[in-house]
């Protein structure tokens, strides 16, 4: 027997079991990797360098043969895998008779909650592990709140370390009885508690003697009973997140991606998302070829009647079920990163194939996860979950969490680190967003300002306190006033007396306080006028944030920049005095950061160029331009 056959054969085999999906939770201290290395040395292990095999294999049977490349397909997926986050989850597998296992295996550092919002965006259970001689701890309720806000709907806890106990029925009971308690505030219903040793074997494999009070399953008969979760997404109505649009000859043209949820034939109407195009399905292309259908959790790729865009991110749903489309939601957010979520600060969402940018509108609470109660919060810790409203830069096709994982689910991107920062749930669209359109004007931006005979531009000046920022845009604005131009200077000092009189100086309201005066900065644009903003503005991710909002070649960031002893020494207002003997918090360049620009299009030192050559300088770039 060949190599292949054997290969095939397995395959198969292995094919028609059904899998379960589960991930684990718990600290080592529960004994968690005990219980897993005990599972998986008694169970048959598929080593992932084994698995790895067999897709390489499968990937070379694939190709042959066939007029389409197939093996094109597996690596656009791969490829799209590959760009996906990098965590520290173990993805382990292993099998027994009656089924196959994946379990998610996330490390119990501080780095939790990133790790097991990765590992159990498709689980189907949660294994929940409880030191009986420790019962209810803090984790064990976060991560249960995890597990429900994630819609896992089954739990299975191990009551692990009995033998420490003495076996104790009642430990048992107690610990079962605070957990169902919890776990019904949660909203879980399906909840297993099965009291076990993993380092004496006790309940894992087989049930025990010790524990003849128990009469329930051990671990592993009750992971090989648990239904699996895929009902829920089978039975929703289609969805096709388009990964990849293949385009191997003119001849050919399919579009690639999971089956999200649901199903769908050969010949059914389709609706493309957000475009809301319609065609019908002409074929489905499997792994192995041709195919009639096309179900939940199939990697496939469609090709259509007609000769219609679609771009990778799109969603091909069925006609008449479209998931709806819009660019404002609820959502509840589990923060991931050391530096805070800021509410109005720019970051990238991505969602299903589709990355774009998204911003935290407003915070409307956080989440205290011991007794559930809800906190007001300006901002989102690492670690802390929030309900807000988010806006994203345009609309997508979306479903509730609730109801698909795949098309409801997200993360969110540091647009400047591109690390991840978060994750989260949409809900549902806001209301008043669908109600409120942009209302078309006829005198336009151009129009505006033709009449006025001037190109409108934005000047930012950026830089420390004392910097020299506002007596330079003064004197910029003077020159071309004589000139003729109509300005407007927005001065930090001046507008944080009315429109941003009621932000302070922490992170959060500088971030509020750049973006509205971003904004505002937008309308004088559109209002036909060259705008001077003065603002310290001390971070790369709110001055970009005004970039785009302005328009690339409308934006000019000016960095004014006087090295902090020297700004320190002119202390025009006193107030570098004050920050150094403790009277003023959170000052720029003492107790809170700046972030000088990487790239600015123009750059003024102090030390070398007076104000007005300075000046001179950004009218000449000005009108050059
Ligand atoms: S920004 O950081 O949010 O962009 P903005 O330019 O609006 O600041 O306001 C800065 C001005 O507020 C400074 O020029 C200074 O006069 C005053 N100010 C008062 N407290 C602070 C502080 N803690 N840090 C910086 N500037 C402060």
């Amino acid at each position: 027997m060949n190599a292949i056959t054997s290969l095939e054969q397995y395959l198969q085999q292995q094919q028609r079991k059904d899998l379960l999906r589960f991930i684990t939770c718990g600290s080592v201290d529960d004994g968690k990797s005990t219980l897993i290395g005990r599972l998986l040395f008694e169970t048959k292990v598929l080593f992932e360098d084994q698995l790895g095999q067999l897709e390489v294999d499968s990937k070379k049977l694939g190709t042959q043969g066939g007029e389409l490349d197939f093996a094109l397909l597996v690596d656009g997926l791969a490829a799209e895998r590959e760009q996906g986050i990098t965590i520290d989850v173990a993805y382990r597998f292993f099998a027994t008779d009656k089924r196959k296992f994946i379990v998610a295996d996330t490390p119990g550092h501080e780095q939790y909650t990133r790790n097991m919002v990765t590992g159990a965006s498709t689980a189907d259970l949660a294994v929940i592990l409880i030191d009986a001689r420790q019962g209810l701890l803090a984790q064990t309720r976060r991560h249960s709140y995890l597990v429900s806000l994630l819609g896992i709907r089954q739990v299975l806890v191990a009551v692990n370390k009995m033998d420490l106990m003495d076996y104790s029925e009642e430990v048992f009971r107690r610990i079962e009885t605070d957990y169902r308690a919890f776990a019904e505030k949660l909203g879980l219903t399906d909840v297993q508690c099965i009291p076990l040793s993993a380092l004496r074997g006790d309940n894992l494999i087989e049930r025990s003697n010790s524990m003849p009070w128990y009469r329930g399953p051990s671990l592993l008969e009750h992971l090989e009973s648990a239904p699996l979760d895929d009902n829920r997404a089978s039975q929703a109505p289609f969805r096709l997140p388009v990964q990849w649009v293949n385009r191997p000859n003119l001849d050919f043209r399919g579009f690639a991606g999971n089956v999200a949820a649901g199903s769908i034939r050969v010949g059914d109407p389709i609706r493309v998302l957000p475009s809301g195009k319609q065609s019908r399905v002409s074929g489905v292309l499997g792994m192995a070829g041709a195919q009639r259908e096309a179900v939940c959790g199939q990697a496939v790729t469609l090709t259509l009647d007609d000769e219609i865009d679609i771009s990778r991110g799109d969603v091909i749903a069925l006609a008449d079920a479209p998931p709806a489309v819009a660019d404002q939601f609820e959502a509840t957010l589990v923060w991931m990163s050391e530096e805070p979520l800021l509410p109005g600060r720019p970051y990238l969402m991505k969602i299903g194939c589709r990355t774009l940018g998204m911003s935290c509108a407003t915070l409307k609470h956080k989440v205290n996860v011991n007794t559930l109660e809800h906190l007001a919060a300006r901002t989102l810790e690492l670690n802390e979950i929030g309900v807000g409203n988010l806006s994203l830069d345009q609309p997508i096709p979306f479903d509730a969490y609730a109801d698909n994982r795949d098309t409801g689910g997200f993360i969110v991107i540091d647009r400047l680190s591109n690390q991840t920062v978060g994750a989260g749930m949409l809900h549902f669209a806001l209301r008043r967003a669908q109600n409120v359109h942009w209302q078309a004007i006829d005198v336009d931006g151009a129009a505006r300002a033709a009449l006025k005979g001037q190109t409108p531009r934005m000047l930012w000046f950026t830089g420390l306190s004392g910097a020299g920022k506002s007596t330079i845009a003064n004197l910029v604005e003077r020159k071309l006033h004589a000139l003729g131009r109509h300005t407007y200077l927005l001065d930090g000092d001046n507008v944080r007396h009315g429109l941003n009189r009621d932000l302070g100086f922490s992170e959060a309201d500088r971030v509020e306080n750049i973006r509205r005066v971003a904004e505002v900065g937008r309308l004088m644009l559109d209002a036909g006028l060259i705008t001077l903003v003065s603002f310290i503005s001390p971070f790369r991710a709110e001055r970009d944030l005004a970039r785009s909002l302005a328009g690339e070649g409308t934006f000019l960031e000016i960095f004014v920049d006087t090295p902090l002893a020297l700004a320190e020494q002119r202390d025009p207002k006193g107030l570098y005095q004050k920050a150094r003997c403790g009277e003023l918090k959170n000052f720029t360049g003492i107790d809170s950061p700046y972030e000088p620009p990487l790239a600015p299009d123009l750059h003024i030192d102090t030390r070398s160029e007076s104000a007005e050559a300075a000046a001179e300088r950004i009218v000449e770039h000005l009108l050059a331009q």
